[in-house]
Parts: structure tokens; C-alpha cells; sequence
């Protein structure tokens, strides 16, 4: 996990996005994101770029692509409290 994190830093993606508080404020907060977007959503996103968001697709490797986006993929939000509880 913390190899994965550090991708999304060495990227550059820190610089506009925000994971959990930390990073810029360019591009949308991601810090829950794999709640809103699949696997290949996010391969989509980081290949393409956006309106405001440049394209990674010429300048990351397989390999960091594979780890920045199960990194991302991994950012949900956690349970809430009252489902945790419903099976007791
Ligand atoms: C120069 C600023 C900038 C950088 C660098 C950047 N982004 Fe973005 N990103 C944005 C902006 C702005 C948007 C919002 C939509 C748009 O403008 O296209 C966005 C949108 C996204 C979205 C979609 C969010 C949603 O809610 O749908 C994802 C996922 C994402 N970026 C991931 C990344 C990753 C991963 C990297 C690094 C490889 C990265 N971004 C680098 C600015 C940036």
C-alpha cells in the first residue's frame, strides 16, 4: 500500500488531487473514489487525462499504472455504523 501511494505522489497526481486531507486542490478530492469509479474507469482517466488534467498515458509505466490504480481502487469509504450492526 505505501508503494502505491508513493506512485500517486512521484506522478505528480498530489500535486492537484487530495487523498484523506493531503495534497492540492486542482483537481477532485479522491479520497473515497473507489466508490465512484470501477477499475476501468480510473485506467481510462489516467491514460486520457481530462478537461483540466493532463494525459499519463505517454509517460507511466505499466507497472505504475497497475499499482496507481489499485491504490485508488482501494479508497472506499468505510462501512457505516448502521450496517455494521444489523446482523447482531
Ligand atoms: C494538473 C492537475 C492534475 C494532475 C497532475 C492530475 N489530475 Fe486528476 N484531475 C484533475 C482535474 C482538474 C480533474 C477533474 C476533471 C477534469 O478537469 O478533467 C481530475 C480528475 C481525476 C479523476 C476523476 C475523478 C472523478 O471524480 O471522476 C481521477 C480518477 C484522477 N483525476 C486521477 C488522477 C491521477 C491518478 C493522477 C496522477 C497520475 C492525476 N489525476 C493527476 C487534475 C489533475
Amino acid at each position: 500500500m505505501a508503494r502505491h501511494a508513493r506512485v500517486f505522489q512521484t506522478k505528480g497526481c498530489l500535486n492537484c488531487h487530495l487523498i484523506s486531507g493531503n495534497g492540492g486542490r486542482r483537481g477532485p478530492d479522491l479520497t473515497y473514489i473507489g466508490d465512484t469509479l470501477s477499475e476501468s474507469d480510473i485506467i481510462i482517466r489516467i491514460v486520457n487525462g481530462g478537461v483540466n488534467m493532463p494525459a499519463f498515458g505517454n509517460s507511466i509505466k505499466p507497472e505504475e499504472l497497475a499499482q496507481l490504480t489499485a491504490f485508488l481502487q482501494s479508497r472506499k469509504r468505510p462501512m457505516p455504523a448502521g450496517l455494521e450492526t444489523t446482523h447482531r
